[in-house]
């Protein structure tokens, strides 16, 4: 078991993988929170608590004898609002008195074999290989009857811990849960850096560090969904942590709607992380026996710096948090008609590009917007989920049927979550929109967005796609979400429960993903808002690859998948090679670039391919040629993070290795056009004992060679902005 308790000692160690998490039950049963970072084999550790008083102003808990003791300033497992820490709270929860004041002491714990699920809510989950263990350690507050489960997934083999918080109400009057962190975590000291991913739409995940300063600072959503804006991830990283050196601290949601990531300073130099539902129009009604479950906190500890700790997430995301059929199935390439044709295609159209597609080894044909009601431009008829057979004569069969003979699937794009004013739909049901009682709902994109809570939509929304997935050989569902919720609030909910309107809505998306994808296993889910506005790890519990921005630029795409990779393996970053010049830049950029950079992902097309030269279509065909070669390297092999976009404003580079380390691949990008730029490359993960060759050139090199020399990239340049380079092991 990963899991100790030393009962004379009142303390807990968890291993997992190389690190150590200790925590302590310490003066007036308050659970302290003594170490986590890098193994340690003892158990002892209170001599890290604070030992000198600090301030008179630290107030000591009632009846404590004149100790130094002070929650002020003591190391807390999950710090409660408004008993003496005056730093950000993980929880504070409103009693029959009215009052905030929350304190909660060690009650019991319980070691459980396995890894805890979460009601209605995303997880990792172990396979049959991992040997995954669960504390559950029970907090309770003798005076409001709050009983708090801390739950800890511990994954003995790999560096990963899992956390989530229960709130029960076991006491006789209803409790309010003002705040419920899923995860809290002090340190001794504020010497780190902190990494997050920050951006807009068309511009998603660019990475940001910044060093910790003595103020609270939060990273976080109000827009109902993860948003474009921020992602749920933070790291904290040794000052001097890069890629391959350094301690990494990596927290990671699995939630897709508001959350927030706070990390405080106080003034005794100590740091706070905390990370959950953002406390902001937020709470939570309890009645007696009801319980509150929070999402899923993923912790991973790197001593190898941030590259081990990405890539400790990818495979953990991959292997443990997708799900279904497609999980580790080859994904077909795909070619997406939305940049071909937007709104202004009809079922020939679509056959002419499906035509071409199966000529180019291109394997599956994607519908996208426009397909549904009177569509015809983006003001009307979502919700209306019923083909408009102007454009599909005779219905969807027909078109679905004839791209099948031509050896390619069919794909098809939904916006469930949305309802535009012009539609049959919003005529029969105007109270199915999302909005404050009372209040007009604000527009965006000439859309409202429904109200997820309701079971009565959920089950609309099931019956309707259930009904065309069934209508037709679909294998593959891309879910769109393109508005941020304002006017929060559902017709349904009492005013009192109105602030529980933004997890109710994220419960009810869950819930209803959760039935169609049981519903229709074979069906490989894309995720999407407005490109990668939802782009979170519960997102991708439900489909396995998320389409990660709306800007198809690959010198763009340079900067906001590297991001991207920071949590994300490369199988869930959905990547297209579009057209040039690219629809949102404008910009110019070789084909080869295009196909080099989204062979980073989820392959795919989003261009005419009707329009394409001979020459283009050569270059088509030698893409998919290199996707199929490249799959295994890329898809389940290591990523390695070389030259960052963000620091470099001449190129960028990253690189694949095998999980064997017989083969890698190094992928390097120009990204501004300047005479001169890096062209000695040093690879990374490779074996120093093992001979490499380069598959085009034939030159041999040294794994060390590579590692410590590495390559020298002007004897490989064609006139080209990029280059795969692909590296085979020679056994003779
Ligand atoms: C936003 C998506 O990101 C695009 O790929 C496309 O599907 C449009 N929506 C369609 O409205």
């Amino acid at each position: 078991m990963p899991i100790y308790f030393d009962a004379e000692k009142q303390t807990f160690r968890l291993d997992a993988g190389t690190s150590s998490y200790v925590m302590r039950v310490g003066p007036h049963g308050y659970l302290l929170h003594l170490y986590y970072g890098a193994h340690t084999s003892d158990l002892d550790l209170s001599y890290m608590e604070p030992s000198l008083p600090r301030a008179s102003f630290c107030p000591r808990p009632h009846g404590d004898p004149e100790t130094f003791f002070s929650l002020d300033y003591y190391p807390m497992e999950y710090p409660a609002y408004g008993a003496g820490d005056f730093r950000t709270a993980a929880v504070s929860i409103l009693g029959a008195n009215g009052c905030a004041s929350t304190d909660l002491r060690y009650r019991s714990h319980e070691i459980r074999s396995g890894k805890y699920a979460l009601k209605g809510l995303p997880s990792v989950y172990a396979n049959e290989t991992d040997a995954v263990d669960t504390l559950d350690i029970t907090l309770s507050d003798e005076l409001t009857g709050a009983e708090v489960h801390l739950l800890y997934g511990v994954f003995a083999d790999r560096n990963v811990i899992t956390r989530a918080t229960v709130v029960k109400n076991a006491g006789t009057a209803p409790l309010t849960i003002l705040k419920a962190a899923s995860a809290a975590m002090d340190f001794p000291t504020m010497d780190y850096d902190l990494i997050h991913l920050y951006g807009m739409w068309a511009q998603e995940r660019w990475i940001s560090r910044e060093p910790l300063t003595h103020d609270t600072r939060t990273v976080g959503s109000l827009r109902g969904s993860s948003s474009h804006n921020h992602n749920p991830f933070a790291a904290l990283v040794s000052k001097t942590a890069d890629e391959d050196h350094g301690e990494a601290y990596g927290y990671s949601l699995v939630y897709s709607g508001n959350f927030a990531i706070e990390a405080e300073c106080d003034s005794f130099h100590s740091a706070r992380i905390l990370m959950g539902i953002h406390p902001t129009d937020f709470r939570w009604h309890l009645e007696p026996g009801e319980s509150f479950t929070t999402p899923e906190a993923v912790l991973v500890y790197s001593n190898e710096g941030i590259g081990e700790m990405s890539r400790t997430y990818h495979k953990l995301y991959r292997y443990n948090l997708c799900r279904g059929e497609w999980k580790e199935k080859k994904r077909p390439i795909l070619v997406n008609n939305w940049e071909a044709t937007y709104f202004g295609f009809d079922d020939e159209k679509l056959l002419d590009i499906a035509k071409d597609a199966a000529d180019l080894g291109i394997e599956m044909l994607v519908m996208d917007d426009g397909w549904f009601g009177k569509r015809n431009n983006d003001h009307c008829s979502l919700g209306d989920w019923f083909v408009n057979e102007e454009k599909l004569k005779g219905g969807l069969k027909p078109l679905v049927d004839r791209v099948n003979a031509l050896g390619l699937k069919f794909g098809i794009w939904f916006e469930p979550e949305m309802i535009s004013p012009d539609s049959e739909l919003y005529r029969k049901h105007p109270d199915w929109c999302l909005c404050a009682p009372g209040r007009k709902p604000s527009i965006a994109r000439f859309q409202y967005v429904l109200d997820m809570t309701r079971e009565d939509v959920r089950d609309y929304l099931f019956t309707v796609i259930s009904g065309v997935l069934s209508s037709a050989n679909i294998v593959y569902l891309k879910w769109d979400f393109n508005r941020n919720l304002s006017e929060a609030g559902s017709a349904l909910l009492p005013p009192e429960r109105q602030q529980e309107f933004f997890h109710r809505y994220v419960l009810g998306l869950y819930d209803l993903l959760e039935r169609l994808t049981s519903a229709f296993p074979h069906i490989l889910f894309e995720g999407c808002s407005g490109g990668g506005g939802r782009f979170d790890p519960a997102m991708l519990y439900y489909s396995p690859q998320i389409w990660t921005s709306d800007d198809t630029d690959a010198i763009e795409r340079c900067r906001i998948q590297y991001g991207t990779s920071m949590v994300y393996p490369a199988s869930s970053i959905s990547a297209h090679v579009s057209a040039s010049p690219n629809h949102q830049t404008g910009r110019l950029t070789p084909f080869e670039t295009r196909g080099n950079v989204a062979m980073a992902g989820a392959f795919g097309y989003e261009l005419d391919l009707t329009k394409l030269t001979d020459e283009e279509r050569a270059l088509v065909r030698k893409q998919v040629a290199q996707y199929h070669a490249y799959y295994d390297i890329i898809q389940n092999g290591d990523l390695y993070r070389l030259v960052s976009p963000f620091e470099n404003d001449v190129c960028c580079a990253w690189e694949y290795v095998s999980a064997d380390r017989s083969e890698a691949l190094l992928t390097f990008v120009v990204t501004k056009c300047r005479v001169g730029f890096t062209t000695f490359i040093r690879l990374r993960g490779l074996d120093p004992e093992k001979r490499y060759q380069d598959v085009e050139t034939g030159r041999i090199y040294s794994g060390d060679t590579l590692m410590n020399v590495g390559v020298n990239l002007s004897r490989y340049w064609k006139d080209s902005e990029s280059l795969i380079c692909h590296f085979r092991e020679v056994t003779e």
